[in-house]
């Protein structure tokens, strides 16, 4: 049985895959500091309340456990905050991320996963984003992320720490069982602020920017299902064990969908009216950002499941209605 530890497991996609390799009989530790995480989230296995930065609570949980891997969920994820407060990100993505790795080192365990972002490749100079894509962060949201993937690179090469990067594109939906979901505060993710304007939790949505370059002027986006995302993750675990190099995967459903398509979809989802107020354009957005995921596609036989934005967004609805519509 696979021994997993997953930091930041109390949060959004952490959670997620928490309940992905618990039901598949792994045994499975979440370590968080639910700084943004619900311990209510956390469906499976053992939970430790604490900091990936603090260093004796790590050499004590990894004399006590033989993990097989870790798999590190725990960022800040904020463009515009990492902007504002660069060294939160630096301290917490970055920092807190080699205290993670030299404790790992230290305990002779030797596979990682980590979750990375589109965010490290920064304006795109062609679309679809593959591999090769230059890595040209713009903010130190995206450069605390891309930092981290360099600095695996230099540990495989001195210690022998085997690492698969996957950089997610825009993660999206919920649990098809409706058990768990995306509960950002405050939220900023485009899909759950729209749900929360057809659930009545707001009055409108913002659109930022409708003067874009795309058929209908609003940014486009590759939205991938977070239960997609967990599959990707449980495949890379896989070959690690299997004794794989490291990877860098990109991972996106390949297909872009506009602002204004998401409005649309939501509104014929739910059957809900979504007011808008288009606004000026939010700092730092790329007209369109769309993976190449033929990478992980090719090598690890990954294949998408819940592809329709449909599918995503009824997810994220039921997720919506059940847990958080305050009637
Ligand atoms: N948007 C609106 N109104 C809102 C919120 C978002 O119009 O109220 C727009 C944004 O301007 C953007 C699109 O919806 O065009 C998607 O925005 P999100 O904030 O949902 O997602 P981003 O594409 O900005 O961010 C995602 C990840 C980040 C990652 C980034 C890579 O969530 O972690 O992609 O650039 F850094």
């Amino acid at each position: 049985m696979l021994k997993i530890l997953v930091v930041g497991g109390a949060g959004y996609i952490g959670s997620h895959m928490v309940k992905f390799l618990g039901r598949r009989g792994c045994s499975v530790t979440t370590l968080d500091n639910l700084s943004g995480g619900y311990q209510e989230a956390v469906l499976y296995g053992d939970f430790i309340l604490g900091d990936v930065a603090d260093r004796a609570l790590l050499d004590t949980l990894f004399s006590r456990n033989r993990f097989d891997v870790v798999m590190h969920f725990a960022s800040f994820i904020q463009v515009g905050e990492s902007i504002l407060h660069p060294f939160k990100y630096y301290q917490n993505n970055l920092s807190a991320t080699l205290t993670l790795l030299e404790a790992m080192q230290a305990a002779g365990i030797d596979q990682f996963i980590f979750s990375s972002t589109a965010a490290i490749f920064g304006e795109p100079q062609q679309i679809p984003i593959d591999e090769t894509h230059p890595q040209n962060p713009i903010n130190p949201y995206g450069r605390s992320k891309w930092m981290v993937e360099l600095m695996l690179q230099d540990l495989e090469r001195a210690y022998g720490l085997r690492s698969v990067c996957l950089r997610y594109f825009n993660a999206a939906g919920a649990d098809p069982e409706g058990q768990l979901g995306e509960r950002h505060d405050p939220e900023t993710h485009l899909i759950p602020l729209v749900l929360q304007v057809a659930s009545g939790r707001r009055s409108h949505l913002s659109v930022f920017g409708q003067d874009y370059p795309t058929d209908d002027g609003t940014c486009i986006r590759d939205y991938i299902h977070v239960e997609d995302l967990c599959v990707a993750h449980w495949l890379a675990l896989q070959s690690l064990v299997k004794g794989d190099p490291s990877q860098r995967y990109n991972l996106g459903n390949g297909q872009g969908f506009s602002v204004q398509q998401v409005i649309n979809t939501v509104q014929e989802v739910t059957g809900r009216n979504i007011p808008v107020v288009y606004e000026r354009r939010r700092e730092g957005d790329p007209a369109r950002l769309v993976a190449d995921s033929r990478k992980i596609r090719q090598i690890l036989g990954w294949a998408p499941q819940f592809i329709k934005l449909s599918q995503i967004i009824e997810h994220a609805w039921k997720w919506e209605c059940q847990h958080l519509h305050p009637g």
